[in-house]
């Protein structure tokens, strides 16, 4: 591997227009298991080990054992992401930074509320909200599809299925683009703008939570907060009252920010093809497929960390305990091992093992809902569009941690009149 070669993986810009694609291909062919030293974008300036292929990323993520989600080693934070969070706060107490047995026991009580057959029920009220949110946005013809659309239906959807009023979602939404942007931040840090949404925030969840424990209703909150884990979880009981807090947090971060993201880099790619817009317009049975190329191809979440709990060989080399490795998701959609002609989005793709969700434990719990929520957005558009075109200037977000969009700015064309029926 050339000396010269040192990417920054720590560096929001670098993600700025899209994938750092070149420098994820070097690093897949050359260095699988890269040692990136730190840099002055590095948070708490220490080195992290870095997996981009697909096989490594795998492996990685189907040893929960070996790559904690909490911490291991004699480090005393951990957590997700490349910052270590402190232990007791964040890492082994937020629900994705927990591990088994507690977080096996934990999600054992959300998982039916995400389920395939949960998401049928609630298909119809979800399949409504977006026909209401593409019949506006057809009125208006140039739409922010991300703001009016993408954004919307999600939000709309965690917040019903949390329990939240609608009323407040966009409150929910404000916190979480503070907090996960590194717009006015880098990544270690924060920015008043995100400490200001998190006080508010907290008091929030505070008094919803308390709602939710004085009149339970069907929904995700109401199980969190009357929850009862068996002596398994070490310990049984209710969930204390942080891990409820935060799972709200999380709930609501990766319910609302994730999936929008897919929709319009689907979107994106698909107002490019106009040929492929045809075909999915002339056989919805296309969409599946061409839901996760959409998912392939956004990567919404760019990476996750874990913590080495011993030492482990891996080309060649030696992960020691407690050192940090990081998951490169994006990397592993575009391994062109995996992939044929990973850089072409081809909605008839098929196998397609895209990791978008992660693999293994700590696999998406709201693979499903986003699906749906990407499939409901598709169907309705074809229904309604024939051609999607530019209409200014898309803006991406500021992040090495999730491939976001702010702006996506695009003509909604209508079939002319007549033209259907011919
Ligand atoms: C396209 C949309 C989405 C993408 C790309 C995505 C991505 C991911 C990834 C990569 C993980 C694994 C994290 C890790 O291994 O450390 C994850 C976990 C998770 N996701 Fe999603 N997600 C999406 C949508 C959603 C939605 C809509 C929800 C809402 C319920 C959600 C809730 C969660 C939760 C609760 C976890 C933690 C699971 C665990 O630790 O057991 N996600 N997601």
């Amino acid at each position: 591997m050339d000396d010269d070669f040192d990417p920054d993986l720590t560096d929001p810009d670098l993600f700025g227009d899209g994938p750092p694609h070149e420098i994820f291909q070097r690093l897949r062919d050359e260095d699988p298991l890269h040692g990136h030293q730190p840099t002055s974008n590095t948070p708490d300036g220490e080195p992290y080990w870095s997996l981009t292929r697909h096989e490594d990323v795998a492996w990685a993520a189907r040893n929960a054992d070996l790559f904690s989600s909490a911490g291991g080693g004699d480090r005393e934070g951990g957590g997700t992401l490349i910052e270590d969070l402190p232990a007791g706060f964040a890492a082994g107490v937020l629900f994705n930074m927990q591990d088994d047995p507690r977080h096996h026991h934990i999600r054992r009580q959300l998982t039916p509320a995400l389920s395939p057959r949960s998401l049928r029920r609630i298909r119809t009220e979800l399949a409504g909200r977006c026909d209401r949110l593409l019949d506006a946005a057809l009125e208006r013809g140039r739409s922010d599809v991300l703001v009016e659309v993408a954004a919307e239906l999600p939000l709309q959807a965690i917040s019903s299925l949390m329990g939240v009023p609608q009323e407040d979602r966009h409150f929910l939404l404000d916190w979480a683009d503070a907090t996960l942007d590194y717009d006015d931040h880098n990544p270690g840090e924060t920015s008043r703008r995100a400490s200001e949404a998190g006080a508010a925030m907290a008091t929030y969840c505070t008094r919803v939570l308390a709602e939710k424990r004085a009149c339970p209703a069907d929904d995700i909150l109401s199980t969190i907060v009357h929850a009862d884990l068996p002596p398994e979880a070490e310990p049984g009981g209710p969930l204390s009252d942080l891990e409820q807090e935060m799972l709200f947090h999380l709930l609501v971060a990766a319910g609302s920010e994730t999936t929008r993201n897919s929709i319009a880099a689907g979107l994106l790619a698909l107002m490019e093809r106009p040929e492929d817009w045809a075909a999915l317009r002339a056989d919805r049975g296309l969409i599946p497929d061409a839901v996760e190329e959409c998912l392939r191809w956004a990567s919404s979440t760019i990476y996750n960390r874990r913590t080495a709990t011993a030492d482990v060989e891996r080309h060649g080399r030696t992960i020691g305990a407690g050192d940090k490795v990081v998951l490169w998701w994006q990397s592993a959609n575009f391994d062109e091992r995996v992939f044929p002609d990973p850089h072409r989005f081809d909605i008839r793709r098929r196998p397609n093992p895209h990791l978008s969700f992660g693999l293994g434990s700590h696999f998406c719990l709201g693979a499903n809902l986003a699906r749906v929520e990407i499939e409901l957005v598709l169907d309705g558009l074809l229904d309604r569009v024939e051609r999607l075109e530019p209409a200014g200037q898309v803006e991406r977000t500021r992040s090495n941690k999730h491939a976001g969009f702010r702006h996506v700015p695009m003509w909604l064309r209508p079939p002319e009149a007549g033209d259907e029926d011919e």
